[in-house]
């Protein structure tokens, strides 16, 4: 099987950098941030508090989490129910984050992404990848750049979804969840010993997919 792990913190350009590492090499995506976030929506619309943990415990004795994808995409379904939808709204970056930081939430999904990584080739795009979740992955490529830079890539993305947001608002809930995920005592977030770091705070998106491809086959083939 071939892995690829794809780590950094929020707003990196993680995703765009995956799919198309995904598309390049015909193999398939992992969002892991969906799947926090897919049990954060579950709490949430089921009156549970995400900080809650022992809420959330029992919460997880019963939750079936199924990664399915239509026309390519990935779906989320949670319960029986398609998540997807409602994942990006503003509010459940900080709720996802919250929820990531319990060890029982983060166990039941590294299990999944385990057992999905042996069945399919996969790019997988989190912040524990490389460390936690498939030590032995490929190849392991961890984006940084600084939070203004993210923030404001971040601005520009919801721009061309059609979504106005205020950069200081985006820039300092990039800062809070960088704290978050930087800071929980299970797999938080952190560069691999033996993956490539790169700071892309100066390219633009364009220069990071072709680096990171670069990278990515000369290490697999
Ligand atoms: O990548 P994202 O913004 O969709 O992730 C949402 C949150 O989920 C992130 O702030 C922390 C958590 N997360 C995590 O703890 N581990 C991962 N592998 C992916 C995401």
């Amino acid at each position: 099987m071939i892995n690829i792990a794809i780590d950094g913190p929020a707003g990196a350009g993680k995703s765009t950098v995956a799919k198309a590492v995904a598309k390049e090499l015909n193999i398939v995506y992992l969002d892991t941030g969906a799947m926090y976030r897919a049990t954060a929506y579950n709490a949430i619309k089921n009156g549970i508090d995400v900080n809650d943990e022992e809420k959330v415990k029992e919460m997880l004795e019963t939750l079936t989490m199924d990664v399915m994808y239509e026309d390519g995409v990935q779906q989320i379904v949670v319960n029986g129910f398609n998540t997807t939808p409602y994942l990006r709204e503003h509010y459940m970056s900080k709720a996802a984050s919250d929820i990531s930081a319990h060890p029982c939430v983060r166990y039941k999904m590294v299990d999944i992404q385990r057992e999905l990584a042996k069945t399919y080739d996969l790019v997988l795009d989190g912040r524990d990848i490389g460390t936690f979740v498939l030590p032995d992955a490929n190849c392991k490529i961890f984006l940084v750049a600084s939070p203004e830079e993210r923030a404001r890539r971040r601005v520009a993305e919801n721009k061309l979804k059609g979504q106005e947001s205020d950069y200081n608002t985006v820039l300092e809930d990039i800062k809070k969840r960088d704290y978050n995920d930087s800071h929980r005592k299970v797999a938080p977030l952190k560069k691999a010993d033996d993956a490539i770091e790169l700071e892309t705070t100066t390219m633009s998106i364009d220069e990071v997919v072709a680096t990171v491809i670069k990278i990515v086959k000369e290490k697999i083939q």
